[in-house]
């Protein structure tokens, strides 16, 4: 694209001081055509950081292995810089924004000589929908503007919607590797020393250094759509979520959307691609998104949501036509691969696509790889990266720019123990409560420890913009906005048995829980009360179809062991201790009663009560 189409001079001339500063050799304009995806593709297969895969396998599509530095997010590394540092809170990191500013203004000078700059202009949401909102992001990393072509509606259409004057988010990144002249590019620049994922709220800016790496590269994505739009929905009455959106439709043809939260490799995908089992049959599941929803109150006080992304950027590791058949077939053509295994044929494989894995691989690290070394052949944070239009169960909606109404949100995490397989909240505010006091373990999507359990509120530690009491206070402040607000469940597909392996078959079968979800949303079917609030009996869940699950399984999975529930509370109390001041009042009063029910159950039954 030419820049004299360009008429946004703010735009404009952001662009020239950013040249200013990071002194790119060149300029160039995303229009977001097929025809530049195609040559940005080129270009990186010419680069060595894209390997096209057999055309006759997996045509148009490629494969791209990281540095072995830059796997995941860095959420050591990431900052959220408001004016005020109780405006980041304690669970964020933060910096004085003019100190960060000085910083960064160290690291960007020169970091683009050598390399060319990409000016992405980007729409999240539906073109021309009251909900989307438009960013620009400048970076010299081709792989990440085709990455951009993919997750967002990019290009032409994001400038014309922005006009002369639009308001936009500012998103500036680089993989911070100048190249000198004469000097060899890498397979995949970064830099190994410095990585820093900074967000301004106030100046609604973005500045990502050091990475080329998803979340950390696709400012669209983490930085944008959950990081500075909680902050927008905070300020503006809304809420950006870390939410799979999915519709539900009966046999009797009857249609509901549900919007769930869940960590970092923790299901997302998997729940909103869900095909339901043997013995469902004319139900159906679509899709409208797998990890971003952006919620807010229609004119009817109804909150309706819509999906900020145009792709998928998805865990490859356990995905397979048996665990998700419809990200199998998504993936079958037009898809970026980032460290997965290439197979002898020119295709990829990882961990879980196939029972028996190949006998020869090259791994994400581009070394020989056999079944007896050792070593996984994927990364666990491999994923592929493309458009949700390829997706089989694309939900008709998805594209609609009011988006969808939303009857139930669920909130999972990946617990071992301790949670149940599903719960219904006795009402709003103790569901908030159970969506902000929500455990899991820490997963590949993140560098560092692996299988910790921390609290991750609404799965949403890393993303949440702002102060996390603030946050919740917003969560509990929709419940004087409407009478219309969707129930709240809690479920958990990760509990396990003294053996060590998962009690719950997971994937489709999640289909018995989300069918009991959409029919408790109109009391159509039984609960008992707990101590937490309403679960199914056994014969409350639909088990057609799956004859080796039994009655005694099913009790494991449901049980409330008052050992761990002590425990759990003890755990919640820590973390509540480090919100401090702002957490909500009534979350005090929900724990009080939770406390005092635990403490007369053990007085009554003895320390192995079930709760
Ligand atoms: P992000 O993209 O990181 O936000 O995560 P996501 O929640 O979309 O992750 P995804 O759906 O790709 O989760 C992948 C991991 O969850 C893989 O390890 C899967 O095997 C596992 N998984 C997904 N669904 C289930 C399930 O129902 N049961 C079990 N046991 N594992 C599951
Ligand atoms: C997550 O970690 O929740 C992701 C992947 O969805 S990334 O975009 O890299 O953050
Ligand atoms: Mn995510």
């Amino acid at each position: 694209m030419n820049v004299n189409d360009v008429h946004h001079e703010g735009l404009k001339s952001w662009v020239n001081q950013i040249v200013d500063l990071c002194q790119p050799d060149k300029v160039y304009w995303c229009d977001g055509s097929e025809n530049e995806y195609q040559d940005l593709c080129n270009l990186l297969v010419r680069q060595g950081t894209l390997k096209p895969l057999n055309p006759h396998k997996r045509p148009n599509s490629f494969l791209a292995l990281s540095d072995p530095s830059d796997v995941a997010r860095v959420e050591d590394k990431t900052f959220v810089c408001s004016q005020k540092p109780e405006d980041a809170g304690p669970t964020n990191n933060w910096v004085d924004p003019k100190e960060m500013k000085t910083k960064l203004n160290g690291l960007f000078r020169g970091c683009m000589k050598g390399r060319t700059l990409y000016v992405v202009p980007f729409c999240m949401g539906p073109l021309g929908s009251p909900l989307s909102k438009l960013g620009v992001e400048l970076t010299e990393s081709p792989y990440v503007a085709v990455s951009m072509k993919i997750m967002t509606r990019m290009g032409a259409k994001a400038l014309r919607q922005l006009g002369a004057d639009g308001d936009f988010v500012k998103c500036l990144h680089s993989v911070g590797q100048p190249l000198l002249p004469g000097q060899k590019d890498a397979p995949w620049p970064c830099n190994k020393e410095q990585k820093y994922i900074v967000h301004f709220p106030e100046e609604e800016s973005i500045w990502s250094f050091g990475s080329g790496y998803g979340g950390n590269a696709l400012l669209g994505k983490k930085c944008f759509a959950l990081r500075i739009a909680s902050t927008m929905g905070r300020d503006q009455g809304w809420l950006a979520e870390h939410m799979l959106i999915l519709g539900v439709e009966s046999p009797q043809k009857e249609k509901k959307y549900v919007a769930a939260a869940f960590p970092s490799a923790c299901g997302k995908t998997n729940f909103a691609m869900l095909i339901p089992p043997k013995g469902f049959d004319g139900w159906k599941v679509t899709t409208v998104g797998d990890d971003i929803a952006w919620i807010r109150l229609d004119s009817e006080g109804r909150l309706r949501a819509i999906n900020p992304e145009a792709g998928f950027f998805g865990v490859a590791p356990g995905t397979s036509a048996k665990t998700n058949p419809n990200a199998m077939k998504t993936l079958s053509r037009n898809t970026i691969f980032t460290n997965v295994a290439l197979t002898d044929e020119g295709d990829v494989w990882w961990e879980g696509m196939t029972e028996t894995p190949p006998s020869h691989l090259i791994d994400w690290q581009g070394q020989d790889w056999t079944p007896d070394c050792g070593r996984p052949a994927a990364h666990p944070n491999a994923r592929f990266t493309v458009s949700a239009t390829q997706c089989p169960s694309l939900d008709s909606q998805f594209d609609n720019p009011e988006g969808v109404p939303l009857s139930a949100f669920i909130f999972g995490g990946r617990r071992a123990d301790t949670i149940p397989l599903v719960c219904e909240s006795r009402d709003w505010k103790s569901g908030v409560y159970m969506a902000a006091t929500t455990g899991s373990e820490t997963t590949a999507a993140a560098t560092g420890a692996v299988g910790v359990v921390r609290r991750d509120p609404m799965a949403m530690l890393p993303f949440c913009g702002y102060n996390m009491g603030d946050y919740f206070n917003h969560w509990v402040s929709f419940e004087s906005k409407t009478s219309r607000l969707p129930k709240i469940f809690c479920v958990n597909w990760f509990r396990k048995g003294t053996n060590g392996k998962f009690l719950w078959p997971g994937f489709g079968d999640n289909m018995r829980v989300l069918k009991w979800i959409f029919e408790r949303v109109d009391g159509k079917t039984s609960a008992t009360e707990n101590v937490l609030g309403w679960s199914p009996e056994f014969h409350d869940l639909d088990w057609s179809g799956l004859e080796s699950f039994s009655e005694e399984t099913f009790e494991k999975l449901m049980t409330l062991e008052l050992a761990h529930w002590e425990q759990e509370l003890k755990s919640q109390e820590e973390f509540f201790n480090k919100i401090g001041s702002r957490l909500p009042k009534v979350f005090s009063e929900i724990q009080s009663s939770l406390k005092e029910k635990l403490s007369n159950i053990s007085e009554s039954q003895g320390p192995n009560a079930h709760v």
